[in-house]
């Protein structure tokens, strides 16, 4: 079966083939950073009308990468949220008339579901139960992930999701949007210790996090410098390096509780490398992550879910759709239940 999936939740217009047995056959993307860093942060309106433009000609260059037509296509699964609504509506609008229009099955499919089963994309995939971490901007989630669409949620921000927190932190260090990947770029430079911030929520039990306090001591700390270059990236790296160590810290908790031998993480910021490197050399764990360009929105994840659960796919019996702002991962169900 060849899914054609369709991202449009929020800022990068993704679009792929996955063939289920030959695997990715083709993906494309289009990122509106440029546009949107003008004003600092994703303008939704904006978002929306840059999806029109861009879904249409995306979905010919996957179809010709992949040396297909679309009659060779046969199912479309699109993210029906949680996103941006407007964004949504776009990927929703041309994912569910493109299938009605061939007279293909479409699904609606969850995209923080599709960065939990992104890592699953890369050889020697994970294999379950796993914990899932998955780190972007808007979710921090960590989840018992016994099967496709077996989840269940073990901790979650009660603030600030992690990404939110180091694109907010980059803001204020006067760094450009999306803050996220540059703070970290600018952290290497940083001297170690200069700062010790805090770990939140590590030294009660539990496993939610706060990143919003953190983001806040950051910002005195930078307040109260002599604000040099070298005190910007001393800043950054002791964020970075607190909030890894909390992220670590969270994920060996909910590890030994489940028992689970095996992480799985996945979402923006699991492209971070010290991230990386302070998961990896944690003992007698597996760990895996999608290849660096399918940590952050692609559609190569959607269509991927979709094939998953192409048993869950169903022809349309009529052409409304609609779109899921808010949808917690742990209201799906298995494709077969
Ligand atoms: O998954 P994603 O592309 O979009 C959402 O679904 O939110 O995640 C984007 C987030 C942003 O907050 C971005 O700053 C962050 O991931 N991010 C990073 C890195 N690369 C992207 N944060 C820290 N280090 C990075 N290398
Ligand atoms: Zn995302």
């Amino acid at each position: 079966m060849r899914v054609l999936g369709i991202e449009s939740s929020c800022d990068e217009t993704g679009i792929a083939i996955y063939d289920s047995e030959k695997g990715l056959l083709a993906h494309d993307l289009y990122s509106q950073i440029a546009m949107h860093a003008e004003y600092g942060g994703v303008v939704p309106e904006l978002a929306s009308r840059d999806h029109i433009r861009k879904t249409l000609p995306l979905i010919d260059n996957v179809l010709r990468q992949a040396q297909l037509t679309r009659s060779d296509i046969d199912a479309v699964a699109y993210t029906a949220g949680p996103g941006l609504v407007g964004a949504l509506l776009v990927g929703a609008a041309i994912g569910r008339s493109f299938a009605w229009a061939l007279d293909i099955p479409a699904l609606a499919i969850n995209h923080m579901e599709g960065h939990l089963l992104s890592p699953l994309l890369e050889d020697s995939p994970p294999a379950f139960p796993f914990v899932s971490l998955l780190v972007s901007g808007g979710h921090t989630l960590l989840i018992d992930v016994q099967g496709i669409g077996e989840y269940k949620l073990l901790g979650e921000s009660i603030d600030d999701a992690v990404g939110e927190a180091f694109d907010k932190t980059a803001k204020m260090l006067g760094l450009d949007y999306p803050g996220g990947p540059i703070l970290a770029a600018l952290a290497e430079q940083g001297i170690a210790d200069t700062y010790l911030f805090p770990r939140p929520m590590t030294n009660r039990p539990g496993l939610d996090f706060s990143f919003s306090g953190l983001k806040t001591f950051a910002m005195n700390t930078w307040r109260d410098s002599e604000q040099t270059d070298q005190d910007r990236a001393n800043v950054a790296l002791a964020f970075q390096t607190a909030a890894v160590e909390t992220l670590a810290i969270k994920c060996k908790r909910a590890l030994k509780e489940t028992g689970h031998k095996t992480l799985v993480v996945a979402g923006g910021v699991s492209a971070n490398t010290a991230l990386r490197a302070r998961l990896n050399a944690m003992p007698h764990l597996e760990v895996h992550y999608p290849r660096p360009i399918f940590c952050s929105d692609n559609g190569a994840m959607i269509a991927f879910a979709g094939a998953m659960r192409q048993s869950a796919m169903v022809k349309q019996e009529h052409a409304s759709f609609s779109v899921r702002p808010r949808w917690p991962l742990d209201e799906l169900s298995s494709p077969d239940a």
